[in-house]
């Protein structure tokens, strides 16, 4: 079992630090966790003796080579899969001991996600796709909320609009939206700006930044893009399965020689 090499301590910089499931602040936990996909001489392994804890209200990118357990990382945090060994906490829940139609009620309830593709129902205007996740949880929509949310991620006079008549920032912004109204305990996102040009993307990014700081908000994001990782509070690099470094309050330059480092190990 290795520690996270914590070579940027600083006051943000205490995730992957100390491993305290327990601690109140914490949003989401993994301890010691491991993840293998197939068996025998087919098996892969994805995550190695990973443990960190992300702070609630914070913003934390994940980076690493392709095939580094990026992927994997998030969706054992989300619980979209099990890890194979280890323990992942949400909030206080431990996902391990849940069944899976717990699993999915959490998953519905507690988290929300916002991927590459945007994973929008085409036949739904802006606003049912919105509120999509609580009518499916069997919630009622509180309009007012659903208008706020709207609101700021900058959408309002675009509800009656389907996807297909909106730019991509804009149908990433319903998801963004979609992922938030059922107000999450954590927004998880793999390379939600991964299909964007610069432009949009930097206003996804200041959108899902805003959420942070405005809502306090939990998100965790995969991403290649060192400008991306930016606009984190805290940045984990991932090398073959392993957290390798965290980095607190870095800019896009050092994130991206971090990574040219690792790319050479890979
Ligand atoms: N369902 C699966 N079955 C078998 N192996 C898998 C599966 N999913 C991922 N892997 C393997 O696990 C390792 C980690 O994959 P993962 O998708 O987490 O990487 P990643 O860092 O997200 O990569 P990328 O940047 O290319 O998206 C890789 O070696 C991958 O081939
Ligand atoms: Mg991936």
């Amino acid at each position: 079992m290795t520690a996270p090499d914590i070579s940027d301590a600083g006051s943000r910089a205490e995730t992957g630090s100390s491993v305290d499931a327990g601690s109140s602040t914490a949003a989401v936990s993994l301890v010691d966790v491991g993840k293998i996909y197939g068996k025998g001489t087919a098996a892969v392994t994805a995550l190695r003796d990973v443990s960190v804890r992300i702070r609630r209200g914070t913003f934390t990118a994940v980076m690493g080579p392709s095939g580094s357990g990026k992927s994997t990382f998030l969706q054992c945090a989300a619980g979209l899969d099990r890890p194979t060994s280890g323990a992942v906490r949400l909030g206080g829940t431990d996902l391990s001991s849940m069944d899976e139609t717990r699993l999915t009620e959490l998953r519905r309830e507690r988290v929300g996600f916002v991927f590459q593709a945007f994973n929008l129902m085409p036949s739904l205007n802006v606003w049912e796709n919105i509120t999509l996740p609580l009518r499916l949880a069997g919630r009622r929509a509180d309009r007012r909320w659903v208008e706020e949310v709207v609101d700021r991620v900058g959408l309002a006079g675009r509800t009656k609009h389907r996807p297909a008549e909106l730019s991509g920032g804009q149908q990433q912004r319903v998801a963004i939206a979609r992922a938030l109204v059922a107000r999450p305990e954590v927004v998880f996102g793999d390379e939600p700006t991964g299909a964007l040009d610069s432009v949009t993307a930097k206003e996804v990014l200041t959108l899902l930044r805003d959420t942070v700081d405005s809502m306090g908000q939990t998100v965790v994001m995969v991403t290649h893009d060192p400008i991306a990782a930016s606009y984190a509070d805290q940045v984990l690099f991932l090398a073959d399965g392993r957290i390798v470094d965290t980095m607190a309050g870095a800019g896009a330059d050092r994130i991206a020689d971090r990574m040219t480092h690792l790319g050479a190990w890979a």
